[in-house]
């Protein structure tokens, strides 16, 4: 479902004539997100509020780059399900990237499993904020 609502954010910027790739997030690496302008990370949450394991990597190069006022967006799908630990990998990379000195470019977005007509809508207020912030 991820792959599902990046390309709808990523068709967002697009539709504002801005350049976007596409990576899977095992497949990004440091220098080309210093290298962005905006960064958006879209994942879902796995057993119990852990990270996923192909963003374990990612989440540990945050550690050693510097997102000094770089614009990232976070957002992620979950399950209702599991109460406090939903969408629980938003709030640790929100934490990390935060920590690091990026500039949350728009509120953190939490999916309850497929979006809804509602989510779509949250989604383009989403990438909006993004894009004003820059
Ligand atoms: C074993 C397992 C553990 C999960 N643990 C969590 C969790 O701790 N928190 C959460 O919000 N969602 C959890 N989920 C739900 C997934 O994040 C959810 O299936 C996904 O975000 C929705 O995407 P999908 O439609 O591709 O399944 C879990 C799913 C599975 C299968």
């Amino acid at each position: 479902m991820a792959v599902y609502y990046s390309l709808w954010v990523t068709g967002q910027f697009k539709k504002n004539m801005i350049e976007t790739t596409l990576l899977e997030i095992d497949e990004v690496d440091s220098r080309q997100i210093q290298d962005s302008d905006v960064f958006i990370i879209c994942i879902y949450t796995y057993d119990l509020g852990s990270l996923p394991y192909e963003t374990e990597k990612l989440y540990n190069e945050f550690d050693n780059i510097n997102l000094d006022s770089k614009i990232v967006g976070i957002c992620g799908s979950g399950d209702l399900f599991y109460k406090d630990y939903f969408c629980n990998a938003v709030d640790l990379f929100e934490r990390k990237m935060r920590n690091r000195g990026a500039m949350i470019g728009s509120e953190s977005l939490k999916i309850h499993l497929s979006p809804s007509r509602k989510d779509f809508e949250k989604i383009a207020i989403f990438t909006k904020e993004i894009i004003s912030k820059f």
